[in-house]
């Protein structure tokens, strides 16, 4: 088979012009999804599109195609990411999947191959959480997995309400659905992603074939207790919020412990926000609202903890005279990946001698929402350290690139594959 070279100048540079817009300080990046840096970033790759000649499309809710026309019209093979980012975090989640995507079909292009299928780069918009505690918000709008109702708690911190950002697009319940993606136009999606865990470092290998996605379920737990004077009140007369929520903390800490082994599923649970009102020194907290995450690959144990969390949260509330409030973010199940996409990659690894190593991942992707509609695999590339959403989130640009080549190759398989 006939493999053109990417580019890989022209591949770095423009990551690093994508890692420029929302930078602060010590490298960090910011561009939290619909901010005004998050927008540039698809302005940007809009831009990067339409100069390599790419049919360009961008849908209500802002997800961006990048296509390259077959002869014939037929099921197209879509690759992709997110630009979207946490708060301070690295440059490279997201990114290098979607200008990765970008850098290949450009390639393939440029070569003047002939695929049988139409390919398409893709952005999803709204991955990460970090904002309305809400993930994977484009891709699944696109699955057509999601309905205005599962919007209800996805609140960012300011309070603004994501299903106000989309109405303010034109989405409303009654036109929601029109944004799913008929199932019959897309023959695969892959996605080359940093690993964001210390595996592939630690073994030696290049390459992460991925072969099921850890779902998250996340909800918000509000306790409310009395705001009160914190000189006059006694300690035996408090209704301290915060102290309540302290306690089911730790207890998320303990129960994820105890299922953190392989056989009871290596559960992860995360407390990565806490609101605290009225938040002042001196006034007992009458109201804090902590945003948990409790991730597994294995269904049944996640369902297990996330409900012994929410139970413990009564029974402290119960305890401490208070009411308590828990509020469903979203409830994602765990996905496969599918085994012909997944022996594409392989194949494709073995033909070049590159070392991979068959692995699940503990993060969410847009891959998990597509894996719904379409054949799904993934590539991941080894992450510096294992840090991720962390400005000092690394991966060494020879890696950037072999994984872009290899997802040439792997797009070029797939597009002749019976699938
Ligand atoms: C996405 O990075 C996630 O939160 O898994
Ligand atoms: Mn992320
Ligand atoms: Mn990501």
């Amino acid at each position: 088979m006939e493999i053109p070279e990417i580019n890989k100048d022209r591949l770095l540079h423009d990551l690093n012009a994508v890692s420029r817009i929302g930078l602060g300080e010590g490298g960090s990046v910011t561009r939290l999804v619909f901010s005004v840096h998050e927008l540039r970033s698809r302005q940007l790759l809009v831009h990067l599109m339409n100069l390599a000649g790419l049919d360009v499309r961008v849908d209500a809710a802002g997800n961006v195609f990048g296509r390259l026309p077959a002869g014939r019209d037929a099921p197209a093979v879509l690759a992709g990411s997110h630009l979207d980012s946490v708060v301070q975090g690295g440059r490279y989640d997201g990114p290098v999947g979607v200008i990765g995507a970008l850098e290949a079909v450009r390639t393939i292009k440029e070569s003047g191959l002939r695929l049988p299928v139409p390919l398409e780069s893709v952005c999803f918009v709204g991955e990460e959480s970090s904002r309305f505690g809400f993930a994977t918000l484009g891709s699944s709008l696109l699955a057509g997995d999601v309905t205005m109702d599962d919007f209800a708690n996805a609140v960012d911190a300011g309070g603004t309400r994501l299903e106000d950002v989309l109405s303010s697009f034109g989405i409303y319940r009654e036109n929601l659905a029109s944004l799913k993606r008929d199932p019959k136009t897309i023959k695969a999606y892959f996605e080359l992603h940093i690993e964001q865990g210390p595996v592939l470092e630690f073994k030696k290998k290049k390459i992460g074939v991925v072969t099921a996605i850890a779902a998250p379920s996340r909800f918000r737990v509000v306790f409310r207790g009395q705001a009160d004077h914190s000189g006059t009140t006694p300690m035996e007369m408090r209704k301290d919020a915060l102290v309540a929520a302290g306690y089911l903390i730790t207890y998320i800490d303990e129960v994820c412990r105890e299922y953190a082994s392989a056989d009871k599923g290596r559960v992860v649970g995360t407390v990565g926000a806490i609101k605290v009102e009225p938040g002042v020194i001196n006034a007992i907290p009458g109201r804090a609202e902590l945003q948990v995450d409790v991730r597994s690959i294995t269904a049944s144990s996640k369902r297990k903890v996330a409900g012994r969390i929410k139970q413990r949260a009564r029974q402290i509330a119960r305890e401490r005279g208070m009411k308590v409030e828990l509020l469903t973010i979203r409830e994602e199940e765990p996905v496969a990946l599918h085994p012909r996409l997944i022996s594409l990659i392989r194949t494709t690894c073995e033909e070049r001698a590159v070392p991979f190593e068959v692995m699940p991942s503990g993060a969410g992707h847009d891959a998990m929402q597509m894996a719904k509609i379409t054949p799904t695999g993934m590539i991941f590339i080894p992450s510096v350290n294992g840090v991720s959403h962390n400005p000092t989130e690394w991966t060494d640009p020879e890696d950037i690139c072999l994984g872009t080549q290899l997802l040439v190759e792997t797009l070029i398989r797939a597009a002749h594959a019976e699938i």
